[in-house]
């Protein structure tokens, strides 16, 4: 009898997943199918297979996505989050409130999301790099809040690109964009779609998840390198292909350098050492007083 094909693996599995609309085990998975892309440098055929047998409910995952993630859906979810009108909280308040989701994985072996938080702010500050490095290395996926906020696991992880222009092929399992409802509308088929040409990426409605929205949080007090880093750091199809760059400035390109050496972070920081909280707290302390303010909106 010959091998299960990857298809096959993934219908069994598909079908096996009883969580409709939230198919990861935990948004962990997704990082670490990132891990996994690029990191071990699996190629697409590896990472299909690895995916449906390791990580199930991934490649469901991404079909949640690219189906769902429409200009309407998008241009919706900013009008609900970017008017920061879920109340106010100081990081560390944020920090916790992330800390209460509630993931299926191993207790014994998982760190919590401060932790995650901590690990990558820390490896950021090891390398000597600027302090305000190291507090977008701890802040840069505090947007996970908004599962708590009722979000489905696809409106809020998984690789962002562009709305309302055609769709890259760098985009992971762009297969998913059939049915996509978008796809009907001529306009947003074209390369520039509602865009013009090197609009700059300020001015493009990115699928919304939880970078765009922690990007919103901070955009009043951190500079362009760390906005960018927020905004962008799911960005893959840019950051890592190469891809919309018909739609990018110089400012843009100039950019790119700072959101790679932050790749590096969230992609290799994490491990399974705990890092020492009450320790790290009076240094982070400091950190957020330096370049925020007591409280912020949400
Ligand atoms: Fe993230
Ligand atoms: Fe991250």
């Amino acid at each position: 009898m010959s091998a299960p094909s990857a298809e096959s693996i993934l219908d069994t599995e598909l079908k096996a997943n009883t969580v409709p609309g939230n198919p990861l085990g935990d948004m962990d998975d997704w990082d670490e199918f990132l891990e996994g892309r690029y990191k071990e440098g699996k190629s697409e055929a590896e990472f299909r297979v690895y995916d449906a047998t390791a990580t199930p409910g991934v490649a469901e995952f991404y079909r949640l996505n690219h189906e769902n993630q429409t200009v309407a859906y998008t241009l919706g979810k900013e009008k609900e989050y970017f008017g920061l009108n879920k109340g106010q909280k100081t990081i560390w308040e944020a920090a916790e409130f992330l800390n209460t989701l509630v993931d299926d994985s191993d207790p014994d072996t998982d760190l919590t999301q401060i932790e995650h938080l901590l690990q990558t702010s820390e490896a950021i500050r090891r390398d000597g790099h600027p302090r305000w490095m190291v507090l977008t290395g701890f802040i840069h996926d505090l947007g996970k809040c908004l599962c708590l906020y009722g979000e489905p696991q696809w409106g809020v992880v998984g690789d962002t690109f562009p709305v309302g222009c055609a769709w890259s092929k760098d985009i992971v399992f762009p297969e998913y964009f059939a049915k996509n409802s978008d796809r009907h509308v001529a306009e947003y088929q074209t390369k520039y779609g509602i865009y013009e040409p090197n609009c700059g990426l300020e001015n493009v409605h990115m699928s919304f998840g939880h970078d765009g929205y922690i990007a919103k949080v901070m955009e009043n007090y951190l500079q362009d390198e760390s906005l960018y880093m927020l905004r962008f750091h799911s960005f893959y199809p840019w950051h890592r292909h190469g891809a919309y760059d018909h739609l990018c400035t110089d400012k843009d390109r100039s950019m790119l350098p700072w959101i790679l050496k932050f790749n590096q972070y969230d992609l290799y920081s994490k491990g399974h050492t705990k890092p020492n909280m009450a320790e790290l707290k009076p240094y982070y302390d400091d950190l957020f007083a330096e370049f925020l303010p007591p409280t912020l909106a949400w």
